[in-house]
């Protein structure tokens, strides 16, 4: 497992991370699997983990802090995010922030997320949308400073809505912003045009989520895949966008390169990148756990292919997002 400074926290993580959203409950979900791959992924060398108080009402937070109190000897970096007020998704500007991101919720919902984990401290404490006409208000300002001052949180970072990855640049001016989360895979590249060079130029993180487009870019998805009633991927994946979904996943077929896997080349397409920090896929399996930590292993891809993917970008309009 190859490491990378984590920005300003001033530690390495893992290249590749954990990201634990499915595990909060998901359909098909199964807390000893979930457990189980947990600490597979400790095992072999994943030190970077993004959880969210959303995820299952606290359930994710619970089964991680579950694992990384039982490897005290590990360094393991652990984000979580702080859930809008108005339980709004995703963040619009006619929501005012007083309405999303009171200080007062900020201190509360961190707190709870502490208690979740079990931790005396979150490195990192993201919020979990944002609206980039909220940057100069005053209440997640001073939550931020004060949550640093006491000690509760390590550093502080945004998660970007899906598809709108330069709706953070006034934050990040404002100084408080050490890492941001962002979608970017084979299909969304678009952070690479401004956000990236934005985050290098001030030493913000970079975290990578959604590698696989919820599911698209592991090529196990078909025009016909369904989920169980309730599942959110379901909406996400209606039947115009799973259609043209999987129709682009096999485009990628032929760019595979032999021995290789469409979720190997996935990750290590972000990889390649040296802006992104860290990647987060979503895994509840072992196995993989396993196939995807291994990915680090093999290196960035040949320029030649980086080059062929480029022709794979694929910018999605905003308001199908979920
Ligand atoms: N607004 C936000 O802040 C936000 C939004 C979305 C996601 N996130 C974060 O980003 C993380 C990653 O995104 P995501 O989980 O939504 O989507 P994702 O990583 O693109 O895809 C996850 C899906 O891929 C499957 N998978 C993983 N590795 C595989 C492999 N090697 N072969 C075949 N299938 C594989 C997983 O299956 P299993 O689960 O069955 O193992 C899961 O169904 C989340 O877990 C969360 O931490 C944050």
């Amino acid at each position: 497992m190859n490491h990378r400074q984590f920005g300003r926290l001033g530690c390495p993580v893992s290249e590749i991370g954990y990201g634990t959203w499915g595990l909060g409950g998901w359909t098909g979900s199964d807390d000893a699997e979930s457990l189980r791959s947990l600490h597979r992924a400790v095992e072999l060398g994943c030190t970077f983990f993004d959880t969210a108080l959303a995820y299952g009402h606290g359930h994710s937070e619970r089964l991680l802090g579950q694992v990384v109190r039982a490897h005290p000897d590990r360094r393991l970096v652990v984000a979580s995010k702080v859930p809008p007020k108005n339980l709004k998704w995703p963040a619009k500007a006619e929501y005012p922030a007083a309405d999303t991101y009171p200080a007062d919720h900020i201190r509360e919902f961190t707190a709870a997320s502490l208690e979740n984990l079990g931790l005396e401290r979150i490195d990192l404490m993201q919020l979990h949308v944002w609206d980039d006409s909220w940057a100069a208000d005053e209440g997640w300002q001073r939550a931020v400073e004060a949550l640093k001052r006491d000690g509760l949180i390590a550093a502080f970072g945004i998660s970007v809505n899906r598809w709108q990855p330069e709706n953070v640049l006034k934050a990040l001016d404002t100084g408080l912003i050490d890492a941001v989360q962002v979608v970017y895979n084979v299909f969304d590249q678009a952070p690479e045009d401004v956000l990236f060079p934005a985050c290098r130029a001030r030493g913000v993180a970079v975290i990578a989520r959604v590698p696989f487009d919820e599911g698209t870019l592991t090529g196990t998805l078909t025009r016909d895949s369904r989920w169980p009633e309730g599942d959110w991927r379901n909406v996400y994946f209606s039947p115009e966008n799973l259609a043209a979904s999987v129709a682009r996943a096999e485009a990628l077929a032929p760019l595979v390169p032999d021995g290789a896997t469409l979720p190997e080349l996935a990750l290590r397409f972000i990889l390649s990148c040296p802006d992104v920090t860290t990647v987060i896929p979503g895994m509840r399996k072992t196995r993989h756990v396993e196939a995807n930590l291994a990915a680090s292993d093999r290196g960035p891809l040949p320029p030649a292919l980086i080059a062929a993917l480029r022709a794979h970008r694929w910018d999605r309009v905003v308001q199908h997002a979920p």
